[in-house]
């Protein structure tokens, strides 16, 4: 397979590697994953994440697997592996859907190579289109709050919601970002911090909790985040703390944008409440582990709650921002999501 590059996605020498985002900002670790078994540890421990690069990162893999001589049973199998690897991002899912028909047609290796490839190129393309879609609604000077990560690590273009931050800042619309740390894992603290400050865009790293005080001293001129699945009537799951954003941002009338490629709706999931939400392990919340130490706070054998995902309903979001334009509440409720392919 050719030589491939994204921010955190590379093949080289036929072998898929990938950029330990668990160990960013502090170190910069490329590790393989070379088997089934060794990507579905990356995706369960958060090395790799975001809801786009998942279901990459399965398409390569299958791909490289075929061409490595696989038997198509034993792909079938590592096909409904990784499929199983994350229940929220339904982006994975319609990835390894197309990753399934390539595996079934008689020249199922070249099949494969070229969509793994194919679902690459447009990634980038879809990232480009959301933020030419999105940055036409952010005003000038904008201040603008974003949650968990949505940039070049978890897509491989240039992001969904921060692919449009990005390209409205380039555009000298951006004043400033406020960068929510994103419990429990950090992904805005240590991903999105890391990400702006690379690319010199002026931001500040808040603690989650801090969100409500901001929109009340007027210093929030909108929220962007990304999304995980898209439901037929608009309902969102993203990271924990979304639906929370989605609130505060309602009652200060903050105008609140999800942006996504349209791989992230998910027309059979009619409402939120169909979206399986992730629950993850419980030392994510008694302490916290990554390349700095581990320490662990919360007493020994605490009972826990953990899920990783919240639905934001329809009703508080402002727009949706995909790849094929803007999505207005209006056009929701007259059931854009239900006929969306
Ligand atoms: O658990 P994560 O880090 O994979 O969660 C990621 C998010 O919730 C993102 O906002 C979403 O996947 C969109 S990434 C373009």
């Amino acid at each position: 397979m050719q030589t491939l590059q994204t921010t955190s996605l590379r093949i080289t020498d036929n072998q898929l590697w990938i950029l330990d985002q668990q160990a960013l900002p502090q170190e910069k670790n490329w590790l393989p994953a070379a088997t089934t078994d060794q990507l579905v540890a990356h995706i369960h421990a958060l090395r790799v994440r975001g809801a786009p690069l998942i279901g990459l990162s399965a398409s390569l893999l299958l791909a490289l697997q075929a061409e490595q001589g696989m038997s198509q049973q034993a792909l079938h199998t590592s096909l409904a592996t990784l499929r199983a690897s994350r229940p929220t991002a339904v982006n994975l899912m319609n990835n390894l859907d197309r990753m399934k028909q390539a595996l079934e047609g008689t020249d199922y290796i070249n099949a494969m190579v070229r969509e793994a490839q194919r679902l690459i190129e447009e990634d980038r393309q879809l990232c480009d289109n959301i933020a030419h879609a999105g940055t036409p609604l952010v005003n000038a000077d904008s201040r603008i709050l974003t949650h968990c990560n949505t940039g070049g690590l978890a897509t491989a273009g240039s992001g969904t919601a921060l692919g449009v931050i990005s390209h409205a800042w380039q555009q000298g619309k951006v004043q400033h970002v406020w960068v929510g740390e994103t419990r429990p894992l950090l992904q805005g603290g240590r991903l999105t911090a890391w990400e702006l400050t690379e690319k010199g865009i002026p931001c500040q790293l808040i603690t989650d909790s801090m969100a409500a005080a901001l929109m009340a001293e007027g210093q929030v001129d909108a929220v962007w985040v990304g999304a995980d699945r898209i439901a037929a009537n608009g309902d969102v799951a993203n990271k924990i703390g979304t639906y929370s954003l989605a609130v505060l941002a309602h009652y200060h009338r903050v105008p609140f944008y999800v942006a996504a490629p349209h791989t992230t709706i998910d027309r059979h999931c009619l409402s939120g409440k169909e979206i399986p939400i992730e629950q993850r392990a419980a030392s994510e919340i008694t302490g916290v582990s990554g390349s700095f130490g581990a320490v662990q706070w919360a007493p020994e054998g605490i009972s826990v709650h953990n899920p990783a995902f919240d639905v934001t309903p329809a009703a508080l979001i402002s727009g949706w921002v995909l790849d094929t334009g803007c999505v207005t509440p209006q056009q929701v409720t007259e059931g854009f999501f239900r006929s969306a392919e």
